[in-house]
């Protein structure tokens, strides 16, 4: 038997919000448009999916995510081509993670045909909200939470998955600069570094925060044994270019299986550049560095699609990677964000049609 009863109610907002909406400046997710998705577990099974104007909901102030952090969320964008058509990139690979993530915070599967109608239909209905032009593009959080109104530090019983939405533009205006953590680790082996949970990125917060009175808009992350090897770069996966060999942490249990991350990997091996996956030192770096052989530092995921590291802070010393030209964070950006908007052909087959 299925688990889950689908039946969607539909109810839409009287007013649309969007002729109030400067499209042009827009702070990443702070506007989200006219509806949201909503469904809830009980009993073991999903059900009551409902589409429902965007607004906030009530919660029992014991409701068991907020004091135990039983959280989870993915992120996604839908890009529109000039002919007005709307398409997601590979968001099959963000269910499964999405179910891999609820896996390991013991919270249930969710089943595909909720998230992919769910997904669908919210995207319909809130098409107008997508707006076409390579830079463009509407930022989906789909996310299951801990309901139960109850202090036991147990799982849940109750859940509620939500899909919001929000027009943004790019997440950070241009390269970035970053602290390589001699202190603080985001994830530890056995834990829970790979799942998407939102306790993850609560734990970035007051490193981070130290990080920006250095100057540093992130950290690189790095293990939690001997802060040896390098992770991942605030809330991306990170590549290093060492001369024209592109170098990324191999996926472990603390490393998030990025989709931007698999898709570079894809597409520079396509591209034939050298891409190596492996354990990479701090001690490499700093020593390509003095080389003059590390040429970029770039970090990747689905807000950021790319993103440029200008420098890095080691040990008090800053160290400066200065532009260069044919970057190869350049190209694996224009060739992905082409694939995206629909500009080009699509080999790999990662676009997914949504009308
Ligand atoms: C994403 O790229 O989707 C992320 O997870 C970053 C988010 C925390 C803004």
């Amino acid at each position: 038997m299925a688990n889950y009863i689908y039946t969607m109610e539909i109810h839409k907002s009287k007013k649309s919000k969007l002729e109030n909406i400067d499209f042009d400046n827009i702070s990443f997710g702070t506007t989200f448009s006219d509806h949201m998705f909503i469904c809830k577990y009980s009993e073991g099974l999903w059900n009551s999916p409902k589409i429902l104007p965007y607004g906030p909901i009530s919660l029992d102030p014991s409701t068991s995510s907020f004091h135990y952090g039983q959280s989870i969320f993915e992120g996604m964008k839908a890009y529109k081509d000039s002919k007005e058509k709307v398409w997601l990139f590979r968001p099959e690979e963000n269910f499964k993670r999405m179910n891999k993530s609820s896996l390991r915070l013991n919270m249930p599967e969710l089943p595909k045909d909720i998230f992919f109608k769910g997904l669908t239909k919210l995207l319909k209905i809130d098409s107008e909200w997508i707006k076409s032009g390579v830079g463009n593009s509407l930022y989906i959080r789909p996310f299951i939470f801990a309901s139960s109104p109850n202090l036991q530090a147990n799982p849940s019983k109750e859940y509620i998955f939500f899909i919001i939405c929000c027009p943004v533009k790019s997440y950070y205006g241009g390269r970035i600069d970053v602290l390589i953590s001699e202190q603080y680790s985001r994830a530890a082996s056995g834990g829970v570094g790979y799942a998407k949970a939102a306790g993850n990125y609560a734990a970035q917060f007051y490193p981070t925060s130290l990080a920006e009175k250095e100057g540093c808009n992130q950290i690189i992350w790095t293990d939690a044994n001997n802060h040896e090897y390098l992770e991942e770069a605030g809330t991306m996966n990170v590549f290093f270019r060492i001369n024209d060999t592109l170098v990324t942490s191999p996926l472990n249990d603390r490393i998030l299986d990025g989709v931007t991350r698999k898709s570079v990997i894809q597409l520079s091996n396509s591209l034939k550049i050298k891409t190596e996956v492996r354990p990479i030192k701090v001690s490499e770096i700093i020593s390509s560095h003095k080389k003059g052989e590390l040429k970029e530092i770039f970090g990747t995921g689905t807000a950021v699609v790319l993103c440029p590291i200008s420098s890095f802070k080691f040990d008090n010393k800053k160290f400066e990677i200065n532009p260069i030209k044919n970057s190869f964070a350049e190209i694996l950006k224009e060739k992905i964000t082409s694939i995206q908007y629909n500009l080009t052909d699509d080999p790999f087959g990662w676009r997914f049609p949504v009308n």
